[in-house]
């Protein structure tokens, strides 16, 4: 962690020593929601690939980079691409970028992620605010012997997602006039898609949308004593059995929908960046 956090100090002040990497807040961004991390101002790219202890990705096309730099007025640590549990790595893997994140010093995590909804009240292209999580992955990065140091043994996960930072979401979200849901992710290993009866059963226990990310990110997260805040990009909608309007998923929908909500949610989020987020709703 450290090793990884000192190597992306060192390439900032390689590059303009009197740069220095403090970010404030970092974001995850997840599939087909890309392009705001084009939008980082004085931006430094690091491929993952040449950060010390980084999984090395597996995915062609799909490497990802960590871009530093301000958004809003903010100093921000972008992950353009993450790591899946379904790619193979270990959950310890899939959230080790969240603990170097944490190490150079953010105080919030931002996720994002592209998800199948169970709630049928919603439409291809919704964002969804994050209220709370359902971990269905049957792992926890947690797992295994506990460094103190870094968090606790237990964590607390009751309002693990910040609701002051939905309020401030909720907020600017009315103020640009862009629908936001709220509701429940839950989140599977995969990479299958959810048969019929797993989406009533999701629908059952409390979720309102699924997918194969983010959930260990948050935990990791909660352990650190960061404040977490996510929105999810609801592609595709599971519809019950026998609805006349019920398809398949695929993954170029996922895709395409989530490209074309993603100038919603960069805006969503450079409102919530520039808000103060002192006031604890
Ligand atoms: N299920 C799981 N993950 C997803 C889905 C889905 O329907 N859509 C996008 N990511």
């Amino acid at each position: 962690m450290n090793e990884a956090a000192g190597f992306i100090k060192g390439r900032a002040r390689g590059e303009s020593p009197a740069r220095s990497v403090e970010p404030e807040v970092g974001l995850v961004l997840g599939s087909g929601l890309g392009p705001l991390a084009e939008e980082v101002e004085n931006p430094l790219a690091i491929p993952y690939g040449e950060i010390p202890h980084f999984p090395v990705s597996t995915v062609a096309g799909h490497a990802g980079r960590l871009v530093l730099g301000r958004l809003e007025g903010r100093q921000v640590a972008v992950m353009q691409g993450r790591f899946h549990y379904y790619e193979g790595y270990s959950l310890a893997e899939v959230t080790f970028p969240v603990r170097v994140l944490k190490a150079l010093g953010i105080k919030a995590l931002i996720l994002t992620n592209a998800s199948g909804g169970v709630n049928p009240d919603f439409i291809p292209g919704d964002l969804m605010l994050i209220r709370d999580h359902i971990n269905l992955i049957g792992d926890n990065p947690l797992r295994g012997p506990n460094d103190p140091d870094l968090g606790p043994r237990f964590p607390d996960l009751f309002e693990a997602w910040d609701p002051a930072l939905r309020a401030v979401a909720r907020r600017v979200a009315e103020r640009l006039g862009i629908p936001v849901r709220e509701g429940v992710y839950v989140a599977l290993s995969g990479p299958t898609y959810e048969t019929p009866a797993e989406v009533a059963f999701l629908r059952t226990a409390g979720g309102d949308a699924v997918g194969m990310s983010t959930v260990p990110e948050a935990i990791v997260a909660r352990h650190a004593g960061l404040r977490v805040f996510g929105v999810s990009c609801v592609t595709n909608v599971h519809l019950p059995s026998g609805h006349p309007g019920r398809k398949e998923v695929s993954h170029q929908e996922v895709i395409d929908v989530a490209n074309r909500a993603g100038s919603d949610l960069s805006r969503l989020l450079r409102g919530v960046l520039r808000s103060d987020w002192e006031g604890r709703a």
